[in-house]
């Protein structure tokens, strides 16, 4: 970023963000919800168009952006298979869930975003799942942290899931060991499910014999809600999920009753696709290739260094090995809500999770932004935990 042609070309970038960055605010939230192009209002607009000009000639256009999605999609996390369109990484779990002899036994961590946490603990309720809930054994300066071998040790022949963030979304861990997971997994027999979401757009990472990966649009990717997706590894492609619906069907408009399911990533489909989300999801997502997800690294972590020698005198935490750690920065505090309401008043947009301030920035975060809020921060007298 120091250089000449760095500050040209960042300059470019941020210019395709004009909307965004006009609003009066300091936006360290992008790990929650990534800031979108301009471009997006018109490819939504694209979409809605088709439909009011062609009507149901627009279905072409929108199976088109489903193609177009899966093909980007694929390409962001290397894997080959199939791309099934999700909501959101609930839907792609549950997909996975109903499509396993109940019950399942699962490892995952205690970790897991809310989302999966809270799915899972219902299934549980109901017999579905059989849960062993993974704590993390290690700690840097108070930060709980996992080992490759919490995991490794719980699975053992039985277990038929295995559930694990990439990105741990409270600390920003990055799970080490995963290829072991995934090897020592297969070799008892279970299946992997990884939650992309911390990592799709901002961590690169390369797991293709992972069964499924699931992420979403709503952070790195800058896509907004609803441009979620569930990638199925081509041995999976053949299992059948209890959640379905017509387009899963191998004559989905030939209306037979005794249909078969169709074969391969489209026997995962479910009922009528929405396919708008995708619209709104592409310029974020082909940015975000165009730019390279190594290249937003090395811009993320000049600025989490920043963030985070500031911080540092304040209690943030610093880790040993950056590479360690996400896309984002973290305070402990036992007044973390205050913090962010604190930050807030000042036109700094930061959020919390479990004790920890989180600070998120992006490539379009600049020097002064950050110097902005570090100061901020040293003007509040903080509690440290
Ligand atoms: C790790 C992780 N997984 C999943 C989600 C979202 O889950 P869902 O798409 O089911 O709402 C989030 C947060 O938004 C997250 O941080």
């Amino acid at each position: 970023m120091g250089c000449k042609n760095g500050d040209r070309l960042l300059n470019d970038l941020r210019s395709r963000f004009s909307r965004v960055l006009a609003r009066p605010e300091t936006y360290l939230a992008n790990h929650s919800l990534g800031r979108p192009l301009d471009q997006m209002s018109h490819d939504v607009q694209e979409g809605l168009d088709a439909w009011v000009r062609g009507m149901d000639s627009a279905w072409q256009l929108w199976m088109a952006e489903f193609e177009r999605f899966e093909r980007n999609i694929l390409a962001l996390t290397g894997m080959s298979g199939a791309v099934v369109h999700k909501n959101s990484v609930g839907q792609g779990l549950r997909a996975v869930l109903n499509a396993l002899p109940t019950p399942v036994r699962v490892v995952t961590s205690s970790s897991e975003f809310d989302s999966v946490d809270f799915i899972l603990r219902e299934y549980e309720r109901r017999s579905l799942v059989a849960v062993d809930w993974v704590e993390p054994s290690g700690a840097e300066s108070g930060i709980p942290k996992f080992v490759a071998e919490d995991f490794l040790d719980r699975i053992v022949p039985g277990v038929g899931l295995v559930i694990i963030s990439l990105v741990i979304f409270t600390t920003g861990q990055v799970v080490p060991g995963v290829k072991e997971i995934i090897k020592k997994a297969h070799e008892v027999g279970a299946k992997v499910f990884l939650d992309s979401y911390h990592a799709a757009g901002v961590f690169t990472w390369g797991y293709p014999d992972a069964d499924f990966v699931a992420g979403g649009s709503y952070k790195y990717l800058r896509g907004g809600p609803g441009a979620c997706w569930l990638v199925v590894h081509p041995r999976n492609l053949n299992m059948q999920t209890l959640d379905t619906g017509w387009f899963a069907k191998a004559r989905t408009f030939d209306f037979l009753k005794e249909d078969q399911r169709a074969e391969g990533g489209k026997g995962w489909w479910e009922s009528t696709p929405s396919p708008l989300p995708l619209f709104q999801a592409r310029s974020g997502l082909e940015f975000t290739l165009e730019v390279g997800v190594a290249e937003i690294r090395r811009l993320t972590l000049e600025r989490l260094r920043a963030l985070r020698e500031g911080l540092a005198p304040l209690g943030g935490f610093d880790p040993q090995n950056e590479a360690e750690w996400g896309g984002f920065c973290l305070l402990p505090s036992a007044e973390s809500v205050d913090i962010v309401a604190a930050l807030k008043e000042q036109g700094i947009n930061v959020d919390a999770r479990q004790g920890i301030v989180r600070f998120g920035p992006d490539l379009l975060t600049t020097p002064e932004e950050i110097e902005k809020a570090v100061a901020a921060c040293q003007s509040l007298s903080l509690a440290r935990t």
